[in-house]
C-alpha cells in the first residue's frame, strides 16, 4: 500500500442460479437499477450487468454479474457462466419447494465443478409472499450451515435484504 487514505478495488464475476421464475433476473434489477419489473420475462440464454458497490472498509467491488437462465433447456450452458466464477448465488423461492430442492443441486454441481475458492450464497428470495410460504427459513439456515455458505432471505419486490446480500458477498471475499 501507498497511504493510509488508499483503497482496494476488486473486479468479481458473480453467477446466478436457480429454478426458472425465482427470481434471479429481479434480484439483479433491484440491486443495480434499483427497481422490480412485476412483468419480467424469463431469461434466453443469459444476461450480463454490472454493478460497483463500497465496502464499510471503502473498498470498492465491481461485480460483473452473470443472469442465467433457469429453465431447463439452458441447463447445459451453466458451466459457461459459473467457470471461474468467484461468486455463485444460488437462489430458490420461499413459495416452491421444488425450487428449494433445484437450490440444492445447483449446491453440489459448485461444489463439484465450481472454482475451488468460490465464494457461495443460498437466497430464499419472495420473502414477501410469507402467506405461501412453504420453505422454512431453518430449513435454508440449516442447508447453509452444513454446506458452509452465507444464507439470507430477500425480497425484490419490497427490496429486503438486496444491497444487504452484495454487502455480505463483499465481505467474504478472498
Ligand atoms: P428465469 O429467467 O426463467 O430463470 O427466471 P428468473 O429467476 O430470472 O425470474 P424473474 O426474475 O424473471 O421473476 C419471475 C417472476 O417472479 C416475475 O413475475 C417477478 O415479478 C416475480 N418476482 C421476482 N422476485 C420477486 C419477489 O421478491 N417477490 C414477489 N412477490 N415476486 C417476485
Ligand atoms: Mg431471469
Amino acid at each position: 500500500s501507498n497511504g493510509s487514505t488508499d483503497s482496494k478495488s476488486l473486479r468479481v464475476k458473480l453467477v446466478l442460479l436457480g429454478d426458472s421464475g425465482v427470481g434471479k433476473s429481479c434480484i439483479v434489477l433491484r440491486f443495480v437499477r434499483g427497481q422490480f419489473d412485476p412483468t419480467s420475462k424469463v431469461t434466453i440464454g443469459a444476461s450480463f450487468l454490472s454493478q460497483t458497490i463500497a465496502l464499510q472498509d471503502s473498498t470498492s467491488v465491481k461485480f460483473e454479474i452473470w443472469d442465467t437462465a433457469g429453465q431447463e433447456r439452458y441447463a447445459a450452458l451453466a458451466p459457461l457462466y459459473y467457470r471461474g466464477a468467484a461468486v455463485a448465488v444460488i437462489v430458490y423461492d420461499i413459495t416452491s419447494p421444488e425450487s428449494f430442492n433445484k437450490a440444492q443441486y445447483w449446491v453440489k454441481e459448485l461444489q463439484k465443478h465450481g472454482s475451488p475458492d468460490i465464494v457461495l450464497a443460498l437466497v430464499g428470495n419472495k420473502a414477501d409472499l410469507h402467506e405461501s410460504r412453504e420453505v422454512p427459513t431453518q430449513d435454508g439456515v440449516e442447508y447453509a450451515e452444513k454446506n458452509g455458505m452465507f444464507f439470507i432471505e430477500t425480497s425484490a419486490k419490497t427490496a429486503d435484504n438486496i444491497s444487504h446480500l452484495f454487502q455480505e458477498i463483499g465481505k467474504r471475499l478472498p
